[in-house]
């Protein structure tokens, strides 16, 4: 059972905040940090709030070994009335949840995070930054904790949650990006973990991104691990394609991560009547619109970077421009609509928003 009754100790030494143009993601974290432990016998229990600073673990804790964790992330903004702002959290806990069960990881009630969030985000307002194209980064994660070298489920576990005011994602900001098709490497396969937010999905990619950096590209687009034919995601996001006026996104199937970006893009064009399809793409298929002069435009999305334009894909030994490198008119539109309700700017008719005042 979790133990509802929240602590909170104020850090006396306040950092200052951070100041100028330079602002690279996750790199600036703010004076306090949520915490919770897990144990079988208690469930989760002692939520607190504390000053943010290193935390100890045991060399042996699961954690360091074999890498049980699970993430999130989800932006917090500041409207014209100087209230916080979250867009769509329940859709990220839920998703915590989720990869939690398929990481052998015990669920979190979703209801008492956004709680113990939307007071850790009171205590930090002064952190969330309002300038144009900056957010606060919010940062849950479950650790596994037991000090033990079984390869088996920890018995115990350790929920944070850290924030980091943040710049763009990309230090361009929203700018058309040179990409790899990765061949070799593979990101995730049905069956395996990359439907869940966890780390090793991540540091898995890293080899492939040396790669492609080595050849002058910013990212790698990965393709299906089985046939290595079929799109799955770019980087750490999902994957757009206007192809003669129809947006096409690689269906989920198992290996995808279920983007809250990617389910909110899908809406937006839904409600904009605009034809989008959830199918499988080939890379084929892909150099054959681009052929026929019909690839229009290309954009990963996701929580960092929003929506991130493609300009250049190289695949094999053929080189695609795409929208002669410039950021297509849907992308801009799509990256301007969703941060103008994330920050209140435009209104809100989904829903999306929640706005956090004095609990
Ligand atoms: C996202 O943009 O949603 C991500 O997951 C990127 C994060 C790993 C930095």
């Amino acid at each position: 059972m979790i133990e509802a009754k929240l602590d909170i100790v104020e850090n006396q030494n306040k950092k200052p905040k951070p100041e100028g143009d330079d602002l690279p993601f996750g790199q600036v974290f703010t004076d306090h940090m949520f915490t919770m432990e897990y144990t079988r016998e208690k469930g989760w229990f002692q939520p607190q709030i504390v000053p943010y600073e290193p935390i100890t673990l045991d060399p042996a804790a699961m954690i360091f070994h074999y890498g049980q964790s699970v993430f999130e992330g989800l932006k917090a903004y500041l409207n014209s009335e100087g209230d916080i702002q979250l867009f769509r959290p329940e859709e990220n806990l839920k998703r915590m949840n989720r990869s939690n069960g398929r990481m052998s990881i015990p669920p979190i009630s979703e209801e008492l995070v956004i709680n113990y969030l939307k007071q850790l985000l009171l205590l930090e307002k002064e952190w969330i930054p309002n300038e144009e194209g900056r957010s606060l980064y919010i940062r849950p994660f479950v650790i596994a904790t037991e000090a033990n070298l079984a390869v088996a489920p920890s018995q115990s576990y350790k929920f944070m949650i850290i924030l980091s005011p943040v710049g763009s994602y990309y230090p361009e900001g929203i700018h058309p990006v040179s990409i790899q098709v990765e061949e070799h490497f593979t990101r995730a396969v049905r069956g395996g973990t990359g439907t869940a937010k966890t780390g090793g999905n991540y540091c898995g990619g890293y080899k492939a991104q040396e790669k492609a950096a080595d050849r002058g590209h910013a990212q790698v687009m990965w393709l299906d691990g089985v046939h290595k034919k079929y799109i799955e995601e770019v980087g750490s996001m999902n994957v757009f394609f206007k192809i003669n006026g129809q947006i096409i996104t690689p269906e989920l199937n198992d290996s995808i991560l279920e983007g809250v970006t990617r389910k909110s893009i899908i809406e937006l064009l839904k409600h904009w009547n605009i034809d989008v399809i959830e199918r499988k793409i080939s890379m084929e298929e892909l150099l054959q619109a681009y052929e026929d002069g019909q690839l229009e435009e290309a954009f990963g999305a996701g929580t960092a970077a929003v929506v991130s334009p493609i300009g250049e894909l190289s695949w094999q030994d053929e080189t695609m421009i795409i929208n002669g490198r410039q950021t297509g008119d849907l992308t801009k539109f799509l990256y301007n609509t969703i941060t103008g309700i994330q920050t209140g700017k435009l209104p809100d008719t989904f829903n999306w928003t929640e706005t956090v005042k004095e609990l």
